[in-house]
């Protein structure tokens, strides 16, 4: 072999080992901030997900709460389910006059903290909250007149199961008031962002939720800033964190 391939079939090597080197960094880099980002806000757990749920949270969605408190418009004689409910912020302060409510959320974190904020209502009977996945809904067949979904359907796995078990729950003529996702570029495939959140095109949002067998699906869009590091992920990040959706959908 002469030195110059030699050097070459060196030099090619030793690029590959860099290579797969970096590409492995940039693997358990992203893994690393996937598992961070899971327990912060996903599914909070552990110590991050504590200060999540009782503090950064709710101050996070502030805006989304008024938003789904708008279009929701509850009733008091609304039975009114929240799937990923977390710590059940948005039923204790928009949901008080409702005459039955019930939540449901994966994470032992937000269900500690939902039980002591609905305490009172729990133990008068008015209010219900269980631990559980989103795609198994432990109630009967048309049990709630309204159910909502907010800030949680990216994190589902199967949101098709969701929404098919939303729709069974829910009693003929009642009501599914949902964020599903937020406004993305025209033309923006449905996605994954970083295997793990759910990015959909308004397309793929309104055949899902008729496949479900809701009817009636008419979407909405509404800022929920509350920060301007939304305004900046918004803008680099090609929508993501910009307005978010608002799916309403009718049982027939
Ligand atoms: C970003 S938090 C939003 C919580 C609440 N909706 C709010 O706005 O305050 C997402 C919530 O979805 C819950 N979650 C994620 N996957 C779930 C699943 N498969 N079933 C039930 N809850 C789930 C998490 O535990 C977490 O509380």
């Amino acid at each position: 072999m002469r030195g110059t391939e030699v050097l070459t079939r060196t030099g090619a090597s030793v690029a590959g080992v860099a290579q797969s080197a970096a590409e492995s960094a940039t693997a358990a880099t992203t893994a690393g901030f996937r598992h961070l980002a899971w327990s912060w806000a996903g599914v909070p757990s552990g110590p991050l997900g504590w200060v999540s749920s009782h503090w950064t949270m709710p101050r996070l969605h502030s805006q989304l709460y008024k938003v789904m408190d708008r279009e929701l418009a509850l009733q008091p004689d609304d039975e009114l389910l929240e799937v990923a409910c977390g710590s059940a912020y948005f039923l204790a302060k928009y949901a008080g006059h409702v005459g039955r409510v019930a939540g449901l959320d994966l994470s032992d974190v937000q269900i500690d903290l939902a039980r002591q904020r609905l305490a009172d209502r729990i133990s008068a009977g008015t209010a219900e909250i269980v631990q559980g996945d989103a795609g198994t809904l432990p109630w009967p067949d048309e049990t709630f007149s309204v159910v909502t979904v907010m800030g949680s359907f990216e994190c589902f796995p199967d949101p098709e199961k969701v929404l098919t078990e939303l729709h069974r729950v829910l009693q003929p003529g009642g009501r599914a008031v949902m964020n599903i996702g937020e406004w993305v570029e025209p033309g923006t495939q449905t996605h994954r962002m970083l295997d793990a959140l759910w990015v959909w095109s308004e397309e793929d949002v309104r055949r899902m939720v008729e496949q479900a067998g809701f009817t009636d699906v008419a979407m909405s869009y509404a800022s929920t800033a509350v920060y301007q590091l939304d305004e900046f992920l918004s803008k680099h990040m090609g929508g993501i964190a910009a307005d978010m959706r608002t799916v309403h959908a009718t049982k027939a």
